[in-house]
């Protein structure tokens, strides 16, 4: 059957080559401090120093880090390929535009752009952030977060990824581990109107059961020798 719709799911896998920390891998973040510490919003209310000290660590890394042969590939790929390819990622780092990707829907947020808890306004941010920074649009003090998706929140652009899943005839999930919801369900949303699915992964992610072919290895291997195959 002809591919004509790709959609594609990037994780934290996709950037750990670059040198940004995975999440549930040993060492990971989450290994090093409590996600309800951090990446909630009742840890912003409760402690807002520590979560903005933990944002401006991980903000702070970006410039110091580049995009790898994963990301190039997958910008190759939505250049070159002749039907149309979605790239969603969970990842907040900004390696995919940075390694070339035109259109890159950041699901989980990004790591460069702020968020007024107080009025719902959107801006990029470079650098630091602290509880003394003023909204650009309304001006309110400490309202000004990450523009980042915490745990408990609602991912953004779901309608849109609905509407691509929906539309898709192969699912591709790079780097993730599925444990996390509602991308750790899009696979199996796939499956059940009819597309293909393939894993590209360092090892089989929680879910693996629910894809028809794996491609076990680094990513930075691994993802330039399958669109190298889609492209031929
Ligand atoms: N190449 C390919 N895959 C890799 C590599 C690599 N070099 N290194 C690690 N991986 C794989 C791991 O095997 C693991 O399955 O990447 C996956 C990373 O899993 P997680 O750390 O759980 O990251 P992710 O799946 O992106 O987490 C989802 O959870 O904490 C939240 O919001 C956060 O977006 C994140 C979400």
């Amino acid at each position: 059957m002809q591919t004509s719709e790709i959609v594609i799911l990037t994780g934290a896998g996709v950037s750990a080559e670059s040198g940004l920390s995975t999440f549930r891998d040993k060492g990971g973040v989450w290994s090093q401090v409590r996600l309800e510490d951090v990446a909630t919003p009742q840890a912003f209310m409760r402690d807002p120093v520590r979560v903005h000290d933990f944002y401006n660590s991980r903000r702070g890394r970006l410039p110091t880090v580049m995009p790898n042969p994963a990301h190039e590939a997958i910008a190759r790929l939505q250049r070159g390929f002749a039907g149309r390819v979605t790239l969603i990622t969970q990842n907040v780092d900004d390696l995919h535009e940075r390694g070339g990707s035109p259109d890159v829907i950041h699901m989980h947020g990004q790591l460069n752009h702020a968020l007024c808890a107080g009025c719902g306004h959107q801006w990029g941010w470079q650098g630091s952030m602290s509880t003394g920074d003023v909204c650009a649009a309304c001006g309110a003090q400490g309202t000004v977060r990450p523009d980042v998706v915490w745990f408990g929140e609602m991912p953004y652009h779901m309608d849109l990824i609905a509407e691509r899943m929906a539309g898709c005839d192969l699912f591709v999930a790079i780097g993730t581990s599925g444990a996390v919801y509602p991308a750790a369900g899009f696979v199996a949303g796939a499956r059940e109107q009819g597309a293909r699915t393939i894993e590209i992964n360092l090892e089989p992610s929680e879910n693996t059961a629910l894809f028809d072919e794996q491609r076990l290895g680094r990513a930075s291997e691994t993802v330039p020798q399958w669109v190298d195959s889609v492209l031929k």
